[in-house]
């Protein structure tokens, strides 16, 4: 079976880190993100990825040399402006010669959903698309979705207004789509899976959804970007990864606590790092304090620094000593 992922987005949320990096490229625990979501529909039996590209595509294809990831096989389908996403998906299939049913999935949700139920509920109710849901406390960042009795979707509802959302259950970002629904979609502009390929489903009365609650999260802003790195500590993914890459140098008079450290950091004597991910090649001088925050890689954080509440530090920012950084980020959005 054969998967399109979409990897174009712009990755907004989480500036100044996408300035850098695409978001599916940002490591999590030292992997990235689009490696955790390509194992994952490996071991579902997935055997090519469709990867629809648009912005900062040289880094994919450099990051993946050798056109593999997570031992699957990666097929380029580079957008030549943001086509949205069912755009990017039906580019992407021409793009890879991609004639029969397909799996499409967002590139930055990391989940256990499963798949072959996923597939099994889109066979036995000979749906055309059938999309994962999952459910949410605030559905007014997602696409809403309620269902009738027989697992028919009602009505699909993209980012509604906050506390008028008929259900807490969302899009997941994982979707069975039949080729009809992949020649349906007009090609040459902007389409969205979303607003319009998936209501025009519901008018049809052939799209299906199917329930689980099963870890979900996607990944695409500070605070769930942390969250991910958190759940992973925690244990709440099934094994608890380690924290503390084998090549960071960490003072023994430093304290980490419930963090990720990446490869070749250094955390020197009365740094305090707390709740955070603090990527590969990072410097943390004497007495800095890091507490819910994200630091990019080889940012410098100097003396006494304090950087809390969510703050996002980009890559290879030098942040002066003494610098006191509350639910901010650097740069901040003047120098984006
Ligand atoms: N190739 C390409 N071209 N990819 C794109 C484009 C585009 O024009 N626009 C967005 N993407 C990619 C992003 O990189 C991301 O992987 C995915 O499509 C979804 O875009 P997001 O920007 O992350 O959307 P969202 O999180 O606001 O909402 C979507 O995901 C939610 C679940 O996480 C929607 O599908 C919601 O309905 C859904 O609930
Ligand atoms: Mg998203």
């Amino acid at each position: 079976m054969k998967a399109i992922v979409l990897v174009g987005g712009f990755g907004t949320r989480l500036r100044p880190l996408t300035l850098s990096a695409p978001k599916q490229l940002l490591p999590i625990g030292g992997v990235t993100m689009l490696e955790r979501v390509v194992a994952k529909l490996g071991a579902a039996g997935v055997e090519e990825v469709v990867l629809s590209l648009g912005y900062q595509p040289d880094m994919f294809r450099s990051e993946f040399a050798d056109a593999r990831c997570a031992g699957v096989d990666l097929v380029y389908a580079v957008e030549p402006e943001p086509l949205d996403t069912a755009g990017a998906i039906a580019f992407a299939a021409d793009a890879a010669g991609v004639s029969e049913r397909v799996l499409a999935v967002n590139g930055d949700v990391l989940s256990d959903l499963d798949i072959a139920d996923l597939l099994a509920h889109h066979d036995r109710f000979g749906a055309a698309a059938t999309i994962a849901l999952t459910p949410v406390e605030d559905p007014s960042r997602y696409g809403v979705v309620p269902l009738d009795d027989d697992g028919r979707v009602r009505a699909f509802i993209e980012k509604p207004e906050p506390g008028t959302a008929p259900s807490n259950w969302i899009n997941a970002g994982i979707y069975v789509l039949e080729p009809s629904v992949i020649q349906s979609i007009p090609r040459g502009r902007k389409v969205s899976i979303e607003r319009e390929t998936f209501p025009a489903l519901v008018g049809a009365g052939t799209l299906y959804a199917v329930q689980s609650d099963a870890y979900w999260i996607d990944a695409g802003t500070p605070a769930a970007f942390l969250q991910v790195h958190l759940d992973l500590l925690d244990g709440r993914r099934g094994t608890v990864e380690s924290g503390v890459d084998r090549t960071a140098r960490v003072d023994a008079d430093a304290k980490i606590s419930r963090s990720f450290i990446g490869s070749g950091a250094v955390v020197a004597a009365g740094a305090e790092v707390i709740d955070s991910v603090v990527m590969a090649g990072v410097r943390i001088a004497h007495g800095a304090r890091i507490e819910r925050s994200i630091i990019g890689a080889r940012a410098l954080i100097g003396d006494g620094c304090e950087v809390t509440e969510l703050s996002v530090v980009g890559y290879d920012q030098d942040v002066d000593a003494g610098t006191i950084l509350r639910a901010e980020r650097l740069p901040g959005p003047d120098n984006w």
